[in-house]
């Protein structure tokens, strides 16, 4: 976060907020949707959760603005979000940084622009290829070997992208990843920039970023055009709540606006919005002292974990050395040493053993995220969990599952995403699939970046590493059941014809 240029005493206001709480006091007669008119049904809903949330649930189109044409509070809330982020604008997302990633590509493509972007994208930037027509020029992030982990992709390999396209409309970065890894943005910002390119960034794992002086440079400071902020998973509003920022006009405003209003519904919850207004009041006058002491935690958790059998725990000296510039520490990625269990089984295990919900849980590696909600209590739980399971699962000279996927890196991409997506179908065994063209993304979730996308060949990697995600029963999100059948396109009817 750089020098505050905003004006605090503005910042205290919530003016969604307000109009909400007003709206509610007047308990206003209903013949409007949403149907229930504030819970006055009985339901198992309101069994569990009492009469609140119902309550809480009006569409209010007088006093409380309209998220597809704000012009009351909406729009001051989203005004007050994008001073406090240093953006031209903003607009709140109701669909998650999914819609943000979906909006960015929409608005910046057309059908067959170019987009250079690191291949670990999240799937909603692969649905937003397959919307727009554009073409990705995937380049190579590094690759951690020892964790299986995809970091950053280097300056040099983004410069030299950039260099061999310069026919392509835009860039894409990750801020950060997923595991927490951020690039050189600024210097990258600038030489795309200088060649004409629009930058989009995702920065679904990054929103506190905007709120501390503890964390890498964000979206904005370093003057990208487009950027979406999951505020949901690290800034303290309700989940799918998410903002999407704009900087500058090289995105034409009217764009931004048609493309929103392309995804947005018309019925967006108040519940939400409601979340945001507050969130960002929240995170401008306690972010970063908050952030400031979570970092201070996630420390603490490190080292407790490191002094424990069978665990390696990463931080930011780890991930410089593998090529980040620049890392999140709020994120602490711990490998398995010399444990008789995947990440994948351990993330069931801490669940359904011991109650903690970790975040991912991969082969070699599993994730645990600090937010501003985070408690010493909590870091107490899992290092007591994680000892009683290292006296159960550690046993010395371990030998884990090969890495198949690195081997030969992500599959080739030989039609656009949207043509795949387009292309007739046909459906084989995963196991034939070999040099066919996907129709389909495959991935675990989370993380969910795609393992093979529309357009790319199956490889014998990508065959392999899918029965092995089965095997050990991984989360696969595919479009058929078990991915014991897949997607493929029907190469005989292929038409190039859009
Ligand atoms: C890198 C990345 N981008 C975008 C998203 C989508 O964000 P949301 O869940 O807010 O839709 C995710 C979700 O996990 C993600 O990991």
């Amino acid at each position: 976060m750089g020098m505050r240029k905003y004006d605090l005493e503005e910042q205290k206001k919530t003016p969604y907020l307000d109009a909400y709480k007003k709206y509610l006091a007047l308990k206003t007669t209903a013949f409007d949707v949403p149907g229930h008119h504030q819970g006055k049904i009985r339901t198992d809903f309101n069994k569990v959760f009492g009469p609140t949330i119902y309550r809480s649930d009006v569409n209010a189109p007088r006093g409380m603005d309209n998220l597809c044409h704000p012009t009351g509070v909406i729009k001051e809330a989203q005004e007050l979000f994008a001073k406090a982020c240093g953006a031209t604008y903003a607009k709140f997302l109701i669909n998650g940084s999914s819609e943000g990633n979906l909006i960015m590509l929409m608005a910046a493509l057309k059908a067959k622009d170019k987009i250079l972007m690191p291949r670990n994208v999240h799937k909603s930037v692969i649905n937003g290829l397959v919307l727009s027509g554009a073409i990705p020029i995937f380049v190579m992030p590094e690759i951690d070997n020892n964790t299986e982990i995809v970091n950053q992709i280097s300056y040099k390999a983004r410069k030299d992208a950039i260099d061999k396209n310069p026919d392509a409309k835009a860039i894409f970065i990750i801020n950060p990843t997923y595991y927490g890894a951020t690039c050189n943005i600024k210097k990258i910002v600038d030489y795309a920039h200088s060649k004409n390119m629009i930058v989009l960034v995702d920065e679904a794992h990054g929103s506190h970023f905007y709120f501390s002086s503890h964390s890498p440079v964000t979206a904005m400071e370093a003057g990208a055009d487009m950027s979406t902020l999951s505020i949901h998973k690290t800034g303290g509003s309700l989940t799918q709540s998410s903002v999407l920022l704009i900087k500058g006009n090289r995105v034409p405003r009217y764009d931004v606006v048609k493309t929103f209003n392309l995804f947005t519904t018309t019925s967006p919850s108040s519940l939400l919005i409601a979340s945001l207004d507050s969130a960002r009041k929240y995170l401008v006058f306690n972010g970063s002292k908050n952030i400031y002491r979570i970092i201070k935690l996630a420390k603490e958790a490190i080292e407790r974990i490191n002094k424990i059998k069978g665990f390696k725990a990463h931080g930011k000296d780890y991930f410089k050395l593998n090529e980040a510039y620049d890392y999140d520490e709020t994120k602490v990625v711990v490998e398995l040493d010399n444990l008789s269990l995947t990440g994948f089984e351990l993330y069931k295990l801490l669940k359904d053993k011991y109650n903690i919900q970790i975040e991912l849980g991969e082969t070699y590696i599993f994730l645990l995220l600090f937010t501003v909600g985070s408690k010493k209590e909590d870091v107490d739980k899992i290092v007591l969990a994680l000892e009683k399971i290292s006296k159960k699962y550690y046993k010395e000279n371990m030998v884990y599952p090969s890495h198949h996927y690195l081997n030969d890196s992500f599959p080739p991409l030989v039609l656009r995403p949207r043509e795949a997506y387009h292309a007739s179908l046909k459906v084989v065994k995963l196991k034939n699939a070999l040099n066919k063209i996907s129709k389909e993304m495959i991935m675990t979730y989370p993380p969910g970046i795609p393992v093979i996308i529309p357009g790319e060949r199956f490889t014998q990697n990508v065959i392999d590493e899918l029965i092995y995600f089965k095997k050990i029963k991984a989360n696969i999100l595919s479009d058929f059941e078990g991915v014991n059948e897949v997607s493929v396109v029907d190469e005989k009817l292929l038409n190039k014809k859009e």
